[in-house]
């Protein structure tokens, strides 16, 4: 690992990068490395034995429950996403549920009065609060320009000591973005997503805090619900997934579900870039599944504080374009 800070503080010399000042979103949270590895923090503190998480999430979070060696299950989603719940949570068990696209935030309220021992993936859902008393865990990446990060949340007593993390071999992609374009820093992104994987927990870097401290939190929530909006107001009639959304949601992004598994494909042509979450599923599922099928079927529209109304209106007519040409 490189050399973290040292000991006496330096004067003069060059300047590094300058960055705004400020204050974090979550001040009172364990600051992490990855949301992975805050799952292994509340296993770990928590002493869990087995774990139920859903089909439809990312494979990224099998990393802590195989290196420690857990019981695994499945457990599927009916059709608004909420979780099928056909099994029972022991005292040395836990389920998991992820807040998905950052508009399921109804459902973890609920499930928070009635599941024992739940933990919840605000990984999309960056502005949700905690819950008091729910284990819960938040990926800053999928909200900001940086590395890596991750806040926790857990009410557990026990604090595990931590090396700090560093985020300087992983930035490449975020200083190519800023100063070529997204596309040039995407094969060194795919690069970051594979440095991510198999690390220990750590503290989160002091790249990352920084960045997170120069943030106008309230300035990228208030883009991404207008943008949110007014793509539900152009496409809402053509989405097949019934939004259960509650106007205290900020999602990461506009979830739109059509019987179309190449509008996805069709848009990345047309240089709109639509992630597939998650991959995975279309090895732990059957293509019958409702879980494949979502994998397969929705594309998830880019709505963050980079875009104004008139981005969203482009991007609307494009989609309606591509909807109706077929
Ligand atoms: C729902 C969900 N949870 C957790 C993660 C893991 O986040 P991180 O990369 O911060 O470990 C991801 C994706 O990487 C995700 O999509």
């Amino acid at each position: 690992m490189p050399h973290l800070t040292q000991t006496v503080k330096t004067m003069g010399g060059y300047m590094g990068l300058q960055l705004p000042e400020g204050k974090p979103y979550y001040t009172n949270l364990i600051k992490l490395n990855t949301a992975r590895n805050s799952l292994e923090y509340i296993l770990v503190t928590r002493g869990y034995t087995t774990i139920y998480l859903p089909y439809f999430t990312c494979e990224v979070l099998l990393e802590p429950i195989r290196r420690l060696k857990l019981d695994y299950h499945f457990y599927k989603i009916d059709a608004d996403m909420d979780p099928i719940i056909d099994f029972e949570v022991d005292d040395q068990s836990c389920m998991l549920y992820t807040n998905y696209f950052g508009v399921k935030t109804a459902t973890v309220r609920q499930l928070s009065q009635t599941q024992k021992n739940l933990i919840i993936d605000n990984a999309q859902a960056f502005y949700a609060q905690p819950i008091p008393g729910i284990d819960t865990f938040y990926s800053c990446r999928k909200f900001f320009g940086v590395p890596d990060g991750a806040y926790l949340y857990t009410t557990s007593q026990e604090r595990l000591t931590l090396q700090r993390d560093t985020s300087v071999d992983r930035v490449s992609h975020l200083i190519k973005a800023l100063d070529l374009n997204i596309e040039a820093g995407y094969a060194d992104y795919v690069q970051n997503n594979d440095v991510l994987i198999d690390n220990e927990i750590r503290e989160m870097s002091q790249f990352t805090q920084k960045v997170l401290e120069g943030i106008d939190y309230d300035h990228c929530a208030t883009m991404r619900k207008q943008n949110f909006w007014f793509l539900h107001e152009q496409l809402g009639h053509l989405n097949a997934f019934k939004m259960p959304f509650d106007s205290d949601d900020t999602p990461m992004v506009y979830p739109l579900l059509v019987q179309q598994p190449d509008l996805k494909a069709k848009l990345i042509a047309r240089k709109i870039f639509i992630p597939t979450y998650w991959p995975n599923v279309y090895q732990w599922t059957l293509p019958d599944a409702l879980e494949y099928q979502l994998t397969q079927n929705i594309v998830s529209l880019p709505i963050d504080q980079r875009y104004s109304i008139d981005d969203m209106k482009y991007m609307a007519d494009v989609v309606k374009s591509l909807l109706t040409n077929d």
